[in-house]
């Protein structure tokens, strides 16, 4: 009863991943070059959305090739400390396996040290996580795998683990194959399930194997048959609504109402949908008249918007949306044939790149803010610039500001516009621990400058920053 289907039908061996060949194939590689004595790369980052075969895949690898595993879920952990502890044992080449059993280096085979969910490591809580891992790849004699999310979110931390790894993608699985896997184990349990079923089933799992097999299990619980009717309890939807299949619908087609209808369904904010259509317009209206009538019910939606914002006048929402699909695909009177390579939006692409910087900045700010008795936004707007400039050219502000406003890796990596695990980084840190610690004289830059005895014990956070 309490038997978990995802766990009895995992791979046994790398033959049985099914879908990303590729990444099979270079995973295997991979291992190849470490039993050869010369790794690649010590790590491999094995990346992809949940459910695509990830963990199957290193387990699978370790099966083939006879290695132990030492298996760390790095969200469960949440420390560095346990990590690189994992990490030295491997590196010494002596561990001990999940059940506590010994297992000595000395039969020289290999262990494999599986760091899951590496990405959750690098959270706010777990400041010292990422260097942590990227000391474990650095200083390893067995090889690593680390799987992520996240790989961007992660790798933007660290520049040792972009380089010191092999990034391996793993891509959502077909719903062809997925329907395959369902099919094989329907079979295998006796199940009939309908051809309709198999394939709503596959198709609602988007590609992530573990939720198509879990989703079985669940209707084959007290049932011989499955048919389509079966899986609505599942509350399976139609196919969802994206804006990349009714783009097409606005661009390509010539049903202006079906075109207005379905881009109503599309689950985005109509500023959003305006982007969409904004970027993609001139990749399919190649003819200039066509562009142009277009463009202008692109700009009519846009008026509609800005009204909507300015008056918070929400019924001018519909009237954008109607600009944007009838409008759109009304305009056109050339036929458009063939493939449209649809671009997600550069502006959507741009904010979000740079959200992890803007929340860095916010939080400098805030801190600030808080010194200078001014609202975090002036603080940003009004002394961030400058205060950078003073963090980054001279010695004895910057580490007294590390110190006084505890400025973590993190923000000092931003204020020196630098990775927080550069050298530069480092040396600041290390710096202003030794200003912190004991009564020990400081740095040189630093003693010049304050000739005077430190005041007594000043409050925290007060009025530092005109000492300067
Ligand atoms: N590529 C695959 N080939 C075969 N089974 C898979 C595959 N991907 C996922 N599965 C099934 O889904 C379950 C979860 O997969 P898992 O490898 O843990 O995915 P991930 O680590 O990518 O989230 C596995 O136990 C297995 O039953
Ligand atoms: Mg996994």
């Amino acid at each position: 009863m309490s038997e978990d289907w995802t766990e009895s039908y995992r791979p046994s061996g790398l033959d049985e991943v099914v879908g990303n060949p590729k990444a099979v194939q270079d995973l295997r590689n991979w291992a190849q070059s470490w039993e050869d004595g010369k790794p690649i790369k010590k790590a491999a980052v094995l990346i992809g959305t949940p459910g695509t075969g990830k963990t199957s895949a290193a387990l699978a690898l370790a099966a083939d090739f006879k290695w132990d595993v030492v298996e760390m879920n790095a969200s469960d952990q949440r420390n560095a400390d346990a990590i690189k502890a994992v990490a030295l044992r491997g590196a010494l080449g002596e561990t001990f396996s999940d059940s506590g059993e010994y297992l000595s280096s000395k039969d020289g085979k290999l262990k494999l040290i599986i760091l899951d969910e590496a990405d959750n490591i690098s959270g706010r809580e777990d400041r010292g996580g990422v260097p942590a891992i990227a000391e474990v790849v650095r200083s390893t004699k067995q090889p690593v795998i680390l799987i992520v999310n996240d790989w961007y979110a992660l790798s933007k931390k660290s520049s040792a683990l972009k380089t010191g790894t092999l990034q391996i993608k793993f891509s959502r699985i077909k719903t062809v194959t997925v329907r395959g896997v369902l099919r094989r184990i329907a079979k295998d349990r006796g199940v009939n399930v309908s051809d309709r079923a198999l394939e709503l089933m596959a198709e609602n799992s988007n590609g992530d194997m573990r939720s198509a097999i879990r989703d079985l299990q669940a209707l084959a619980t007290g049932r011989t048959e499955i048919t389509a009717e079966n899986t609505e309890v599942m509350g399976f939807r139609e196919v969802e609504q994206t804006m990349y299949t009714v783009m097409d619908d606005i661009f390509k087609r010539n049903d202006p109402a079906k075109a207005r209808a379905l881009l109503r369904e599309v689950d985005e904010s109509p500023d959003t949908k305006l982007l969409w259509i904004e970027e993609n317009l001139p990749h399919a209206y190649r003819d200039h008249l066509d562009l142009y009538r277009g463009m202008k019910a692109v700009s009519r939606a846009n008026d509609f918007l800005s009204r909507v914002h300015r008056r918070q006048h929400y019924r001018f929402w519909a009237y954008a949306g109607d600009q944007l699909s009838f409008g759109v695909c009304a305009a056109k009177e050339k036929e458009i044939h063939g493939y449209i390579r649809y671009q997600f939006p550069m502006y959507l692409m741009r904010m979000s790149r740079s959200k992890g910087n803007r929340t860095l900045q916010n939080e400098i700010s805030s801190k600030l803010g808080a010194l200078t008795h001014t609202s975090t936004s002036s603080a940003r707007q009004d002394i961030l610039p400058s205060f950078k400039l003073l963090f980054q050219r001279d010695e004895a502000f910057r580490l007294r500001m590390v110190v006084d406003l505890e400025l973590e890796e993190e923000e000092i990596g931003f204020l020196l516009g630098d990775k927080i695990d550069s050298a530069a980084v480092k040396r600041v840190v290390a710096e202003a621990k030794k200003l912190t610690s004991g009564p020990a004289p400081v740095s040189k830059g630093v003693e010049e400058k304050e000739t005077k005895p430190e005041p007594p014990k000043p409050a925290p956070n007060q009025a530092r920053l005109f000492s300067f």
